[in-house]
């Protein structure tokens, strides 16, 4: 779940003071507040036990408990990877940062690129660079030292925001506060039965304050970990393990689709899961803002699953780009691609990727080239004298949140002597570099899915052709076909 940029200011109701998340004036319904003290120390109690037997084995919880400005380094990491990311996936990244940048110290010494390279795959770059950032803050205005409470977090992190706030001062320094993330949301709304839209500011509100009020304050580090667990591992998005979840005795969501399980098919038949329900008189009509609205009714057969509830998003946007991989022969034999940095603020920022033109969705091939050549000598200052085969490879596509993005992708073969180059005319860094190269630069999986085709379809190619016709010449054998003139050029040392 994506943190919203907000206002860097943290309004946590104390914690203990459960009177927020129970019975409440914003609610009619007394489904969507935890009743007294004894229910919410049923429910802490019954996760923490979930949890004490059941947490799974993260890197993150077995880090340095004797040293608390490396867990809070450490902490931080894992939270900013974990944001938007499967907890499975994050593993292999952060014990990777963990052995290049064991502290705090180190990462601060790194350099943008090291650490776009490092985040290379795991999406959503600009968390790596105000990871850097964050360190440098440290090391420059707070004396090495990590902030310990939610409000320092908050206050001096870049990229650290409400959800990370938390999540580090209750795991690293036992503060009494809550978190929210997606998990959380759905437990939450499932077992308070909140039906209104998540994507509410207003909704939102209300589960900051269920998450305050419901965390242990003996132990809000574990109990924090235990709900977004529970969310992860059994209280599912679908089919949910909900006979083995250790919260079903206090799952409102639960206890009603069980009732309505009971219920005879004609009074079933109301066809909604809404809670404004009773309501026989339209005068009676009394929305509560934390049911699910009444013109969007839920499915009766999806049962919990029907909470959380968010309206629907609009569809991602299409966008088309085409692609010029040019492929360049050196007069050393080797053979080099062409690649250009993105922009330092933006999507994708500061990662590398092959010179991409944005097209319209009606564009044609003839005016793709047209552009992607245009763009090579205008921007790139690279101009392809003699091209010794160009090649469409089709497209991919990939899907950023809010973006459905179509790459055409083309081929462009040329030796060295053949390539015109003068000073780019656009401020990003423009250069050659091998396959190899690659490997350490921070290229995004959209342009990495892009290479996969050229390479994929040389391969498959080639594996083809020597089933067919071992005449035929190699495409990434392109070069050392024997041509007289380049041929000499070669060997000649040059
Ligand atoms: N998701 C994000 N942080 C987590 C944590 N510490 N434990 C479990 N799931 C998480």
């Amino acid at each position: 779940m994506k943190e919203k940029k907000t206002k860097k200011s943290l309004t946590v109701s104390s914690v203990g003071d459960t009177s927020s998340g129970h019975q409440s004036s914003e609610s009619c319904c007394a489904c969507h507040s935890f009743q007294d003290a004894d229910e919410t120390r049923l429910i802490r109690s019954s996760l923490l036990e979930w949890y004490d037997e059941h947490k799974r084995d993260l890197p993150w919880r077995q880090c340095s408990h004797d040293n608390q400005n490396k867990r809070l380094y450490e902490v931080w990491v894992s939270e900013i990877m974990c944001q938007q990311t499967q907890v499975v996936n994050v593993i292999p990244y952060y014990n990777k940062w963990l052995k290049r940048w064991p502290t705090v110290e180190r990462l601060a010494k790194a350099s943008v690129d090291q650490v776009i390279e490092a985040w290379a795959g795991l999406g959503y770059y600009s968390r790596g660079r105000r990871l850097l950032e964050g360190s440098q803050v440290v090391m420059n205005d707070l004396d090495g030292k990590v902030p310990t409470t939610s409000a320092d977090l908050l206050k001096h992190l870049p990229g650290v925001g409400k959800y990370t706030a938390c999540a580090i001062a209750s795991i690293c320094s036992g503060e009494p506060v809550g978190v929210v993330d997606g998990n959380v949301i759905r437990v939450l709304s499932r077992l308070r039965c909140i039906g209104a839209d998540v994507s509410q500011p207003s909704t939102m509100d209300s589960m900051w304050k269920l998450a305050h009020t419901l965390v242990d304050p003996d132990r809000p580090g574990d109990f924090n970990q235990a709900i977004m667990e529970l969310g992860a591992t059994v209280c599912t998005p679908k089919n949910p393990s909900c006979s083995s979840c250790p919260a079903k005795e206090s799952c409102n969501a639960f206890k009603k689709v069980e009732k309505e399980k009971k219920l005879k098919p004609e009074t079933k038949s109301l066809k909604s899961v809404d809670d404004n329900k009773n309501i026989t008189d339209v005068e009676d009509l009394v929305r509560c803002p934390l049911c699910r609205p009444l013109e969007e009714p839920g499915d009766p057969d999806q049962g919990v699953m029907n909470y959380p509830h968010k309206a629907k998003k609009k569809p991602p946007r299409e966008q088309k780009s085409g692609v010029c991989l040019v492929q360049k022969m050196t007069n050393e034999g080797q053979i080099k691609y062409l690649m250009v940095q993105r922009p330092e603020k933006g999507l994708l920022a500061s990662m590398w990727e092959f010179p991409s033109v944005e097209l319209s969705a009606d564009c044609t091939q003839k005016h793709r080239k047209e552009e992607e050549d245009k763009y090579l000598k205008n921007k790139l200052g690279v101009i392809v004298q003699k091209v010794n085969q160009r090649t469409s490879l089709g497209d991919i596509v990939h899907i950023f949140t809010h973006i459905r993005q179509t790459y055409e992708i083309d081929l462009v073969v040329a030796f060295e002597d053949d390539i015109l180059e003068t000073s780019p005319s656009i401020e990003q860094n423009v250069t050659w570099v091998t396959q190899k190269d690659m490997e350490s630069m921070g290229v995004s999986t959209a342009m990495k899915k892009v290479f996969a085709c050229v390479d994929g379809n040389t391969t498959s190619k080639n594996k083809k052709r020597k089933l067919e016709d071992k005449k035929q010449p190699k495409l990434d054998n392109f070069f050392q076909r024997k041509s007289p003139k380049k041929a000499s050029k070669t060997s000649g040392g040059k």
